[in-house]
């Protein structure tokens, strides 16, 4: 592709979709134009390939071409079958609920579906509603559950949700992993339901504390309330089991799945819960059509979902996160675990995190650990995502917590790719030691841009 039609690109993308998102890539040299994929790999306008480390933020599990859920959509297409279908049950959406009850190995067999992560975790929202007739909910601190204003209602970062408010009353935030606030919280306010990720995403990659999803079954239990579990994230074989919720064996009253269920190619998400919830919120006759929308379970993404769920029944996709997910840790941690920036390197599966920041031993560390903590946190991140990207890599630091780098790769990564991740995150490390050279490279960066306009390039 020529400059010219990158250009033109680009300037239609910030005229007509979003001028914020264009204006924001050029301020620390973001822009870039990925004009193909291909494996692990993207592909730039000038021909310049990156090893994908986001992966759509972990939708394209089986990588950018999945030769499985290409022929999925081809052979639905060609056995013609509606595309939507309201008048009578679908066959493929059929397909899909089944598929996904067995695929939870539990009592959840009817889903919800839908098309994104937020319209799955809303719907659980309503379901929880209309089955307990109770109204509030609680969710967690740093939690992230989508953008939709039901769903907002959730969210634990105060920056996404305040332009939105009010939202829906009789919402309360406790801290992840705190058994004890959770339990004040659920006696005090008895809701409808506990929102919570089984490992907090967009939060930094936050692993529950052992003991902790148990103890919020047996609470939820004790006051009436669901147990939702939102593996948007985490579903589909990103933390090494199919499902996040396997690891400590507690099964939710409801299981909010997306992203990767339409394997980075097609939306399609669903809420999984059991009959008897189901019955309750939804069951007369007078509730068939109080949930829905015209797009769910529509043939094509049902197609795409029962095929992704097919790959990620092949005992060697999971392996192959367990395995490369824990040298990832293991990498990262001998490479850049003693670095007097990063606060420590943790992992389940392969969502990988590099959390930067002061480490706080040692009086000098402690002395200096406001500084640090401020340039991990509103620089660092970032500027490690912008010279990892000029290193040819494709990377994010959490939505809700900038200092913490977070890897979710397409879970068909090789041994080689984890190398290549532990080399350029450790080199550039290597450059930066110290806060001060963070601040000097990416002022000198921002003043540059700023002096060119802000150049997408
Ligand atoms: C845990 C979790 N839930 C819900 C969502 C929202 O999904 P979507 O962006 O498809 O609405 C996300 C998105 O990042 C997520 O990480």
């Amino acid at each position: 592709m020529n400059d010219e039609d990158e250009r033109a690109i680009v300037d239609r993308y910030g005229r007509h979709v979003s001028p914020t998102f264009v204006r924001l890539l050029g301020v620390l040299g973001f822009g870039r134009v990925f004009v193909r994929g291909e494996g692990v790999y993207l592909f730039d306008s000038r021909g310049r390939r990156y090893l994908d480390a986001l992966a759509g933020f972990g939708s394209a599990n089986l990588g950018h071409d999945p030769p499985a859920l290409s022929a999925a959509i081809v052979a639905q297409l060609a056995a013609k079958e509606p595309g939507i279908l309201h008048v009578g049950p679908s066959a493929s959406a059929a397909r899909l609920g089944e598929a996904l009850g067995r695929a939870t190995r539990s009592n959840l067999e009817v889903s919800l579906l839908a098309l994104s992560g937020a319209e799955a975790v809303d719907s659980a929202m309503k379901l929880a509603r209309a089955a307990t007739g109770r109204r509030g909910f609680v969710s967690c601190e740093g939690g992230y559950h989508g953008l939709d204003l039901g769903v907002l209602s959730v969210m634990g970062n105060k920056r996404i949700r305040s332009p939105f408010e009010p939202l829906l009353e009789h919402c309360a935030r406790v801290p992840f992993g705190d058994a004890h606030a959770l339990e004040r919280a659920l006696s005090s306010q008895e809701p409808a339901a506990l929102i919570i990720e089984p490992v907090l995403g967009e939060g930094g990659a936050v692993l529950a504390p052992a003991g902790y999803l148990q103890r919020a079954r047996e609470l939820c239990d004790r006051h009436g309330t669901l147990l939702v579990f939102d593996e948007v994230q985490t579903g589909l074989g990103r933390t090494g089991t199919l499902f996040a919720f396997e690891r400590d064996g507690v099964v939710p009253d409801v299981l909010a799945v997306g992203k990767a269920l339409g394997g980075g190619l097609v939306p399609v998400s669903a809420a999984v819960t059991t009959r008897a919830l189901y019955e309750k919120a939804f069951g007369s006759m007078d509730r068939f059509d109080v949930h829905g929308s015209t797009y769910a379970g529509y043939a094509i993404g049902s197609a795409v979902a029962c095929a992704m769920l097919d790959q990620c029944a092949k005992p060697r996709l999971l392996e192959n996160v367990c395995a490369n997910g824990a040298a990832l840790v293991e990498g990262l941690s001998a490479r850049v675990g003693a670095h007097p920036m990063v606060r420590s390197v943790r992992g389940a599966g392969l969502m990988v995190a590099v959390e930067l920041g002061s480490p706080r031993e040692g009086l000098w560390q402690k002395l200096t650990a406001p500084l640090v903590d401020t340039v991990a946190e509103k620089v660092l991140g970032q500027w490690l995502c912008v010279k990892l990207l000029e290193a040819g890599v494709v990377a994010q630091p959490a939505t809700q917590r900038w200092n913490v780098l977070k890897l979710t790769p397409p879970l068909t990564l090789e041994r080689e790719h984890v190398e290549t991740l532990v080399d350029c995150v450790g080199g550039i490390l290597d450059d930066y030691p110290d806060p001060a050279r963070v601040l000097r490279d990416a002022g000198l960066r921002v003043g540059e841009q700023v002096l060119r306009g802000g150049a997408f390039r």
